[in-house]
């Protein structure tokens, strides 16, 4: 569906307390109505639209283009709400929920008929997640429907952590944005199938390995996804071009100065995305220099990581050298989501 115009709903200076402001009464109304709305949440901007309708689906995939094999979360308001939509809640999920919901936490159960086919893409599963973000909630709530939400950018693009990004990506294509605050984790929620015995995590993200595992018991959460490479993905975005720089993006682990030197000597231009701490030594090296927040503080890089990709993408440079990160805590997502942007480049 093409707009003219997409409508900005500012509610930048709520301060989440009830009542919530006339706007967002407005957006709710217009996912009600079936159309698909931008809002913020604590990991990144979704794109919403009524998750038990095939029509409202449909145009969440037609403005991001999105494959239609890749299924969508459906964001709840109220806890009770997710027996609307399973056929079984396993106790893991149960518990995993009692620990982190509201929050980054995304859960797959077994789905029951009231969620629309296009929304799980035909698996017999879906994804449930209760957002802590007041803005989304308030939102939910007033469209008085399980909302369906991926990341609002266009596929194959950063996540949107700011509703400028919504706007380069989905003018014209969407009913509206809801601007409302920077999502605070800037990663997308962890997913966790919870379908087999274990817990397995599909995507890393806000809610850490560690939080999991003391939660669940370490025996109860698997190693890794593990899916050996011809079978289906269990998460299938996790197959598709993801946060891809129009320049290629290289992950130094060794020396920058010597991978800097070595494309210079090609005649590349090059920028450099690495920590604050490294910006005096590393700058005069580099055409662009992208500073990704101070090393002891992983989760303002994470918070930040998006911008700086899109920062990268405009800078028009050869290469793109970035510095690497321990994978642990928050920083498993920070690499798995570098990982993809530079497998993808
Ligand atoms: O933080 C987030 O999770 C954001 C905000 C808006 O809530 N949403 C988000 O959605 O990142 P999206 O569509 O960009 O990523 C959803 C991921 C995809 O990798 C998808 O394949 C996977 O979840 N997924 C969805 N339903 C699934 C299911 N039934 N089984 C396995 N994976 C599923
Ligand atoms: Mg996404």
């Amino acid at each position: 569906m093409n707009y003219k115009q997409t409508r900005m709903w500012d509610v930048d200076n709520w301060d989440g307390k009830e009542p919530s402001p006339p706007e967002i009464e407005e957006a709710g109304l217009c996912i009600s109505r079936g159309e698909a709305v931008a809002f913020p949440t604590e990991t990144v901007y979704g794109l919403g639209a009524d998750a038990r309708s095939d029509a409202a689906v449909e145009q969440i995939f037609a403005a991001k283009g999105r494959p239609g094999d890749n299924p969508l979360i459906v964001h709840i308001g109220e806890r009770s709400q997710w027996q609307h939509l399973t056929s079984s809640v396993p106790d893991m999920a149960e518990q995993l929920a009692d620990a982190f919901w509201p929050g980054p936490l995304t859960l797959i159960v077994p789905k029951n008929n009231a969620v629309s086919e296009k929304v799980t893409a035909g698996l017999s599963t879906v994804a449930v997640r209760m957002p802590e973000h007041p803005v989304a909630r308030a939102l939910i709530n007033k469209a008085g429907v399980p909302v369906a939400a991926p990341s609002a950018n266009r596929s194959g693009r950063p996540s949107p952590t700011k509703a400028e990004h919504v706007t380069y990506d989905l003018d014209g294509k969407i009913a509206g944005i809801v601007k409302g605050g920077g999502a605070g984790y800037g990663l997308e929620s962890t997913v966790v199938d919870c379908t087999g015995e274990k817990a397995v995590v599909l995507r890393p993200g806000g809610i850490t390995r560690e939080q999991l595992t003391r939660v669940l018991g370490e025996e109860n959460v698997a190693e890794s996804a593990g899916l050996p490479q011809e079978e289906a993905p269990k998460a299938p975005g996790m197959k598709y071009r993801h946060y891809a720089p129009s320049s290629p993006l290289v992950l130094v682990e060794g020396s920058m100065h010597e991978a800097v030197k070595e494309a210079q000597r090609e005649g590349k231009t090059v920028g450099i995305m690495a920590v604050d701490e490294h910006h005096a030594d590393l700058q005069k090296y580099a055409d662009v220099f992208i500073a990704l927040g101070s090393k002891d503080e992983l989760s303002d890089i994470a918070a930040r990581l998006y911008d700086n990709l899109r920062l990268a993408d405009q800078s028009r440079v050869d290469v793109i050298f970035c510095e690497t990160f321990p994978k642990k805590g928050i920083g498993e997502a920070v690499m798995n989501r570098l990982e993809k942007a530079a497998s993808a480049s």
